[in-house]
């Protein structure tokens, strides 16, 4: 009969050769996504075009039951104004009149979290261009890795030898609140986001309602904002590949566009502020004195102030940062689907799974939608 120090010993044995088997396991299975992986093609692609955006969630609008999509599913409200998850929906069988509705669905929660869909997951590149082409133009990112073939997918990629994502080594934290792409001149709407491969545990993501965040200003302040309008720049992006980083590549040449700091959507109508940390950059037409700032003497040269609008932007950027009311966090679990509404929430990735030495690959289908639309008058041609 063994004693208790020797079962504890053959349990000891177990429990540390376990990790090894499964990991030798794990190195000699080839990689299930490996034709996902991303490619960092030399390809170099002319500016991007104006074109007509028809957002599918306005047919919904006019739907008997624009939620019958949902009508045998299980809905979970993630926040009470941010983020719903739903299981019982298969994305990859929805109908054109289903797919409208998700499409408003989703500019009215803002965020939507689909679990179960490794169907989706797993019909590959082909199917997720005809799926997003649905929802609008592909945006075709102009630094990112994508698979090899599909310049229309923007990746996340990391694991213990390797990163392609916009990561600053020199912060105290990881957490970067942005739109994405916010720079084009029609940045994206309703995207869809999944991960292939997730660490055990660590690398959610954070959202936050730009809806929100704007209704707790008050209405003065608010009405202030809609008469103004901001730079966003994707010089900064550009510069980070041209370091070589991320790939080293910038197939686009990098573009700044004019944007109205309060957006309204096309199919719901609700305001939302529309200003990001990580494209953003300074707010049109404001004169140096409004900055409130006495660190600048008026006789310095205008590119020593930064900006005038430093003030402005630094206080609703720190409004968006804080405001945890607003927000709601995404755990990947396998066959997770994400969609949001980048015109109406804002994101932020969380590396905070670096030492595990993980794979965090995720794939971004990401419709661009209209030119952001303000209040009514606002001239938006400078
Ligand atoms: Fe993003």
């Amino acid at each position: 009969m063994s004693t208790t120090t020797e079962l504890a010993q053959a349990a000891l044995a177990t429990l540390s050769l376990r990790p090894v088997e499964e990991q030798d396991k794990k190195q000699e299975e080839p990689y299930r996504y490996a034709h996902l992986l991303p490619h960092f093609s030399q390809d170099h692609y002319p500016p991007l075009t104006p074109f007509d955006h028809v957002d599918p969630g306005q047919r919904a609008l006019s739907h008997a039951n624009p939620r019958s999509f949902l009508d045998s599913a299980s809905v979970v409200e993630l926040t009470p104004n941010l983020g719903s998850e739903v299981r019982g929906v298969n994305l990859a069988e929805l109908n054109a009149d289903a797919r409208d509705q998700l499409a408003l669905e989703v500019a009215r929660r803002g965020l939507v979290v689909f679990k179960d869909q490794q169907d989706f997951i797993d019909r590959g590149p082909e199917f997720y261009k005809t799926w997003g082409s649905y929802f609008g133009r592909l945006h075709i990112h102009p630094t990112s890795g994508h698979p090899e073939g599909y310049p229309e997918f923007h990746l996340v990629y990391r694991d213990a030898n390797s990163t392609f994502n916009f990561e600053i080594d020199d912060s105290i934290t990881t957490t970067v609140w942005h739109s994405d792409v916010s720079y084009e001149l029609q940045p994206p709407g309703l995207t869809t986001f999944f991960l292939l491969s997730q660490p055990t545990t660590g690398g959610d993501t954070l959202f936050t309602s730009q809806v929100s965040t704007l209704k707790k200003l008050s209405p003065q302040f608010v009405a202030f904002l809609r008469t103004l309008k901001a730079v966003h720049s994707g010089v900064e992006q550009a510069d980070f590949s041209r370091t070589g980083r991320r790939g080293g590549i910038v197939r686009r040449e990098p573009v700044e566009n004019v944007h109205p700091v309060v957006r309204r959507h096309p199919v719901t109508g609700e305001e939302a502020l529309y200003v990001n940390r990580q494209f953003t950059r300074r707010i049109v037409g404001l004169k140096r004195e409004e900055s409130g700032s006495f660190l600048y003497p008026k006789s310095a040269p205008r590119s020593q102030l930064k900006t005038v609008s430093e003030n402005i932007l630094k206080f609703l950027y720190d409004h968006i940062d804080k405001s945890a009311d607003n927000q709601a966090r995404v755990k990947w679990q396998p066959n997770t689907v994400v969609l949001w509404d980048n015109r109406i929430t804002a994101h932020s990735a969380i590396v905070d799974y670096k030492n595990s030495g993980e794979r965090r690959h995720g794939a971004r289908i990401t419709p661009q939608a209209e030119r952001p639309i303000g209040s009514e008058g606002l001239d938006l041609t400078s």
